[in-house]
């Protein structure tokens, strides 16, 4: 594939940086209140460094109700007290970028928490109201919704207020969509940015970028009726091209996050004046199946390289099916559609192919984004319906079992109580039997744990250099690639052992070769040529 290749400058980090995200919730618990919070994350910072990540994606981790875990944003320039101060923040960011560590936050720009000083002025009949989408209903009395839009957690996206007006939600009630026509809304971020970068930010990832801009008309959507009502509206291009310029003075970067089926408009937020880069769902959801990955590969370095942005790799978020659940599953894809309680996983299986598919994407051309807890191979836990907390499961009338399976408070030491979360009354999510299986003290010790293989791949990687990938002639099943370094990455998912290619030397396999030499299913090395 002719990518054009980056060479690793310090200002072009992020071509190439592994990136560990940090649900704050659940990180580490340093006040014992249950929640976690940005002590627990800064007494941990020399466990990331050990990692070798090269920056921290934070989740929202401003004031917040959390009724969406934070994407319910009160106000961007306050640290949610539960996690900790604004002040503290400051030092983490501080502390971190002292052990070489970048840090990422979270903007929200598409909606506000209901309890945003906006949104309720706009309730109390406010000049606010024009900061959002207000809309008399339709019917003889205004009983009907203004559209027949649907919330994304399921559910119409109205809700009707005191005095008969109608608001938009694309997603929760709780969080109140901003009308982007509006100059003040654009200020008001545009001085966000400034906000976060003033403070030492290194980047902000955009939460449902494509999604800000509405037709004002607010029509009726129609299948297949181009452009759509709201997803991926041309206006978008402006409002990035405005936040590039804030970032370039900073030398920050962009994340958007952009879930687009169509590679082309996909490609169009990552021109080089628009966002840096965006999160690859595609490989995200992507089966492991060696044809499917195959293609998903080729399509994003193909969809990338006329734009100069680099790729990135993503095998689980905050959001979805944590990886090896996913992978010991008959449907080895991700599909929020298709989420279902009870669905039967073999995670000896899903392990072994997760830990395949950590060499596969850290050997890829591009950054790579790490969900806490994936470095542990947690699995996804089935919370009981009691606890859950995700407004996914009770917009989907209880059918969702929702994403709190992937949130659970991560187990730090095996001996202590709650597996060391530092928690002393139950964390805010309970932990399944058998969590502290998982523990990082164990795990460290553990020359065969999916700590150490994280650890070691990720000091290794930069022998891959930052060269172009190059495909190798294989039998069907396997994917086999070098990048310029003369360095192989092999990925058997046939049902067979597969011959390895002529090598020098193994660097580092997800599992042992067979007694023949041979690399067995479901296995990935890393060897020189
Ligand atoms: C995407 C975030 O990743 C998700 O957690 C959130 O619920 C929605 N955007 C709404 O902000």
């Amino acid at each position: 594939m002719g990518q054009p290749s980056h060479a690793r400058t310090p200002d072009q980090w992020w071509r190439s940086a592994v990136i560990h995200q940090v649900y704050v919730r659940s990180f580490a618990d340093g006040d014992g209140d249950g929640t976690g919070d940005l002590a627990g994350v800064r007494a941990r910072l020399p466990y990331l460094a050990e990692l070798g990540v090269d920056a921290l994606w934070f989740t929202p981790w401003y004031l917040s109700p959390l009724k969406d875990g934070g994407y319910d944003v009160a106000d961007y320039r306050a640290i949610d007290p539960a996690f900790g101060t604004l002040a503290e923040a400051e030092k983490l960011i501080a502390e971190a970028r002292e052990l070489g560590i970048r840090t990422i936050v979270d903007v929200v720009p598409n909606h506000v928490s209901d309890q945003h000083v906006w949104f309720r002025q706009a309730l109390a009949g406010g000049p606010e109201r024009a900061l959002f989408h207000f809309r008399p209903g339709r019917g003889a009395r205004g009983e009907l919704p203004p559209n027949g839009w649907r919330s994304q957690f399921g559910g119409p996206a109205w809700t009707r207020v005191a005095d008969g007006d109608w608001y938009l939600h694309l997603f929760a009630p709780e969080q109140p969509d901003l009308n982007w026509a509006h100059p003040a809304v654009r200020r008001e971020h545009e001085d966000i940015l400034r906000f976060w970068f003033e403070r030492g930010v290194a980047g902000v990832r955009i939460d449902s970028a494509a999604l800000l801009v509405k037709d004002p008309r607010l029509p009726d959507f129609t299948e297949g009726r181009d452009p759509h009502p709201y997803v991926d509206r041309d206006e978008l291009h402006d409002i990035y091209r405005a936040w590039r310029a804030i970032a370039d003075e900073y030398g920050g970067v962009f994340v958007g996050e952009v879930w687009l089926p169509d590679a082309e408009r996909f490609a169009r937020y990552l021109r080089p004046d628009e966002l840096h880069t965006a999160f690859n769902f595609s490989f995200m959801t992507c089966p492991w199946e060696a044809t499917r990955l195959r293609t998903s590969i080729d399509e994003t370095l193909a969809e990338h390289a006329p734009v100069g942005a680099p790729a990135t790799w993503v095998l689980c978020n905050h959001d979805v099916t944590r990886t090896v659940t996913r992978y010991g599953r008959d449907d080895t894809a991700f599909d929020f559609a298709t989420k279902a309680f009870g669905t039967p996983t073999d995670l000896a299986l899903g392990t072994r192919r997760a830990r395949a598919a950590a060499l596969l994407s850290l050997a890829l051309p591009g950054s790579v984004y790490l969900y806490q807890g994936e470095e542990l191979g947690l699995p996804e836990a089935e919370i009981p319906v009691e606890r859950i907390q995700d407004p996914m499961h009770f917009r989907s009338g209880g059918a969702d079992p929702g994403r709190d399976g992937c949130r659970v408070p991560l187990p730090w030491a095996a001996e202590e109580p709650y597996a060391g979360f530092g928690s002393r009354a139950e964390p805010w999510l309970p932990q399944p039997a058998g969590w502290s299986s998982y523990a990082v003290d164990r795990q460290a010790r553990d020359p065969g744990s999916m700590l150490t293989l994280y650890r070691e791949a990720i000091r290794i990687r930069p022998v891959f250099g930052d060269g172009p990938l190059t495909w190798l002639p294989t039998p069907d099943g396997v994917l086999a690639f070098t990048r310029a370094e003369g360095v192989l990455c092999v990925v058997n998912l046939a049902d067979t052992p597969a011959d390895l290619p002529a090598h020098t030397e193994l660097l580092l396999g997800s599992a042992p070769l067979d007694a023949d030499g041979r690399l067995p299913k479901d296995t990935a090395v890393w060897l020189r040529a």
